[in-house]
């Protein structure tokens, strides 16, 4: 049986490699910048499948050096790096990872929330300092109870960790491009993006990036917010105006800020958001447990394994394209 020739940029969990070794030559391309390179380009000339990744963009250029794809899946829910006008156009379907993960980011963006209220990450190095045995006393956080939290980007990921806030005795206010038909069974109140932004004690931004949302928050909208706020992102990095972000933490215009992206990402050595005490940043991990990023990886593979064979992807993005 003739094997398809795939792409990829980094290879997957063993048990969806395992899955593709069968009916798939993949050729794994680890270095920075692949479009620069001659090899990667000649892979690229003959790969039926590309298993993309979030620094490479799949843009115009790529698409026209590679004329044989059948399909693209990434393991991530997020497209962002991938123009899906021009998948579209080309009659490709591309594959992504909805659903499985929504579980494990809701908990690592709550958790972000919980960890900051109270001061954890804090905590634990006061204890290892010595500075608990010392005596010291430790700065208070502020009880989650009884607090308004306001949801930007309401989706499976929002609408779990609106579950999560309402059993923490939270109030909890959303904005979405859409309104939610479950907001009663969910407990949640739909509000214009201003009012939550003035209203919340808490923000978290969990929108897709986009033309319409990139740079989404900046000055003035730091400026709308309480002095007390924590501002959560557990989005995507250029959904905020890092410059804004830390001109606003600087002089607390904003109490605190919780992300698990950044622009850039990751942050260099050096970094001003690095040097501020109310900052709290883990490194794009929402889904990294090794349940989630298994479901991930096996969800891409089946992806991959559809499109090659031209039948329907079971995590499709631009569902127009999706073999039938
Ligand atoms: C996703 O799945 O989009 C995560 O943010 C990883 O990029």
């Amino acid at each position: 049986m003739r094997k398809h020739q795939v792409v990829m940029l980094r290879p997957l969990l063993p048990e969806a490699q395992q899955k593709l070794q069968e009916s798939c030559s993949i050729r794994i391309f680890e270095q920075e910048n692949p479009l620069e390179s001659a090899v990667f380009r000649e892979w690229l000339a003959t790969a039926e499948g590309l298993v993309a990744g979030g620094n490479l963009a799949v843009d115009e250029q790529l698409l026209a050096a590679a004329p044989q794809l059948r399909v693209i899946v990434q393991p991530a829910v997020g497209y962002d790096n991938i123009d899906i006008a021009a998948c579209t156009r080309r009659g490709i379907p591309v594959g992504n990872t909805p659903g499985v993960l929504v579980e494990a980011t809701a908990d690592l963006t709550f958790g972000l929330l919980l960890c900051a209220a109270r001061r954890i990450h804090e905590g634990w190095d006061f204890v290892r300092q010595g500075r608990w045995a010392a005596g010291e006393g430790f700065p208070f956080g502020f009880d989650l109870f009884g607090k308004t939290l306001g949801i930007v980007g309401l989706g499976r990921i929002g609408a779990a960790v609106a579950k999560r806030a309402r059993v923490f005795g939270m109030e909890v206010l959303y904005h979405n491009r859409r309104r939610r038909p479950d907001e009663q069974e969910l407990g949640i109140r739909y509000a214009d993006f201003n009012p939550l932004l003035e209203q919340a004690d808490c923000i978290i931004v969990l929108s897709p990036l986009s033309a319409e949302t990139r740079d989404m928050f900046g000055r003035e909208q730091f400026a709308r917010m309480k002095p007390s706020v924590y501002f959560i992102n557990a989005a995507r990095g250029p959904i905020v105006d890092t410059g804004a972000l830390v001109e606003a933490l600087t002089a607390r215009q904003i109490a605190f800020a919780a992300m698990d992206v950044t622009d850039p990402e990751p942050l260099p050595a050096g970094h001003p958001l690095l040097q501020l005490p109310n900052v709290l940043i883990t490194p794009h991990i929402g889904s990294a447990t090794i349940e989630t990023r298994t479901a991930m990886a096996l969800l891409t593979a089946d992806n991959l394994l559809a499109g090659l064979a031209r039948h329907p992807l079971p995590a499709c993005v631009n569902s127009e394209v999706n073999y039938q």
